[in-house]
């Protein structure tokens, strides 16, 4: 067995909710509830990534359980005059200790480059956060043969020198629309992210969870979390029903 093959089969892997921008305060609740007790026993690790205003009150709810709890963005300044932001420092004060960055909804909706996810993930871990860096290629560039060219600049240009957080594949076509990529292709895109994070990061590359994301659900999980080189998933629709969250995390490879 090789030292990447050993570091692969000793990760847990970590099943991560993006509840998006839902969740007013009673549905959340609702939502975590369950969670507590659902994740006693589990062979995963079990995050959950609200909208900011409930980072507080769910990282209350879930205190001393075995579930975290992370946001979905945070800005590349520990503080200062940036009007309707949120920092590192302030996510991690509300109860937080992961953030998803450079999720494709914010590389769209706010224009976020590599540059600036860079930027977002060195002040996440400066602030003790853990970074989940999310990278994948539109339909037409898969229809073209360019998705290892697309997912490999925005990995180069994404994650800072000495990265030790997470990696997400979503390919954007398969996000919120019931598609799924194929476990052939699924296979393919990993094996090609673990190559490139070995070759750019060195050994620590070996051990960085690689979770594949895009219209999870249970009935899909046990085949996508059996891929080699997929160390968990970032749901994002079925994470918003405790039941289905904990049906894929009980997929889950031991
Ligand atoms: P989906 O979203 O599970 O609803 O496809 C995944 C994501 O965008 O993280």
């Amino acid at each position: 067995m090789t030292t990447n093959e050993a570091m692969e089969k000793e990760m847990r892997q970590l099943i991560a909710g993006n509840w998006k921008m839902n969740g007013l305060a009673e549905e959340a609740a609702a939502i975590v509830g369950p969670l507590r007790s659902g994740a006693n026993g589990l062979a995963c690790d079990l995050l959950v990534c609200p909208p900011f205003t409930q980072i507080a009150p769910i990282a209350k709810i879930l205190t001393g359980s075995a579930v975290a709890v992370g946001g979905q963005d945070c800005h590349t300044d520990e503080k200062g005059a940036h009007t309707g932001d949120i920092s590192a420092a302030m996510l991690r004060d509300a109860g937080a200790s992961w953030v998803i960055l450079g999720h494709s909804e914010r590389r769209q909706d706010h224009h976020e480059s590599d540059a600036l996810v860079h930027a977002k993930t060195k002040a996440a871990v400066a602030a003790g956060l853990t970074p989940i860096v999310c990278v994948g290629e539109t339909e037409a560039q898969r229809a073209a043969g360019a998705q290892n060219d697309v997912v490999g600049g925005q990995l180069a240009g994404s994650l800072p020198a000495g990265f030790a957080g997470v990696v997400a594949y979503e390919p954007i076509w398969a996000i919120g629309t019931g598609k799924t990529a194929t476990e052939a292709d699924v296979a393919a895109m990993h094996l090609f992210i673990r190559e490139t994070l070995v070759k750019l990061l060195g050994q620590t590359g070996g051990g960085i969870r690689i979770l594949y994301g895009g219209s999870v659900r249970p009935a899909n999980a046990g085949s996508l979390l059996a891929v080699p080189h997929v160390g968990g998933a970032l749901v994002g629709g079925a994470s918003l029903k405790s039941e289905e969250f904990l049906g894929i995390a009980r997929a889950a490879r031991v």
